[in-house]
């Protein structure tokens, strides 16, 4: 009888621990279900990618944009970014499926497809409207400021940003 009655709440503590597990898989793994932008799962991506900048998540900006910068690595806004065959066309197919017009593509993502300015230079995410809409409160001397330096420093001031975290408790603006 005992039992019985207790049954409920074992059941209830069974779903419990089985979502507490959910969870920490899903921190656990390289794309963090929390963060605003899936990152691949593969560290050579942030290695290749995030040596001289924030390691771009591949949602903030489309495929198209993504090839675009790819065909071309030895001319990479002015820096010579060559990989070997093999490992860019790994980093591309990685850019491709997370990229903002991809099928699984997030709302945040899709308006950056709505938006991107069209331009014959390299795209550039700091020129779309989504990321001038997201920073219009920020006044301009802070880009400059000597921790920041310019725009595409995101991980400047997202801690978290070769992560694909961009949530607004994880920003620290630097002095
Ligand atoms: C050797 C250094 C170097 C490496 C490695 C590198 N980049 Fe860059 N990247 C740069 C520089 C320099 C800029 C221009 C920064 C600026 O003017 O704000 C840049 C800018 C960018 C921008 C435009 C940012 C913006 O919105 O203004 C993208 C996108 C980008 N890189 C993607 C990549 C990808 C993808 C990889 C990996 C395949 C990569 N980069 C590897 C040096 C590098
Ligand atoms: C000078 C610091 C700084 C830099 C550099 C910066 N950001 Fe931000 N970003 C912010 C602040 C502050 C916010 C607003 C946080 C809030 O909503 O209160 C923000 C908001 C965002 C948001 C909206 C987050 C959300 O969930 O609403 C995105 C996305 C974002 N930034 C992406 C980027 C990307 C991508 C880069 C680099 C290309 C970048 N940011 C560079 C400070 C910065």
């Amino acid at each position: 009888m005992q039992w019985l009655r207790l049954h409920p709440y074992i059941t209830l503590l069974t779903a419990l621990v089985l979502t507490l597990a959910g969870i920490s898989a899903g921190q656990a793994g390289f794309d963090d279900s929390h963060a605003r932008f899936a990152m691949p799962q593969d560290p050579l991506f942030v290695k290749e990618c995030g040596g001289c900048h924030t390691a771009y998540a591949p949602g903030l900006l489309t495929a198209g944009e993504w090839r675009q910068v790819m065909d071309d690595l030895q001319n990479h806004y002015g820096d010579d970014a060559s990989l070997d065959g093999p490992t860019r066309l790994a980093i591309l197919r990685w850019l491709e499926e997370g990229a903002a017009d991809a099928p699984g593509a997030t709302r945040l993502m899709r308006r950056i497809t709505e938006t991107t300015a069209k331009s014959k230079d390299l795209p550039r995410i700091t020129a779309s409207r989504l990321f001038r809409h997201e920073h219009d409160e920020m006044p301009g001397y802070v880009w400059t400021r000597k921790a920041i330096g310019r725009k595409s420093n995101c991980g400047a001031c997202h801690i978290r940003a070769n992560a694909g975290r961009y949530d607004e408790d994880e920003v620290k603006i630097p002095r």
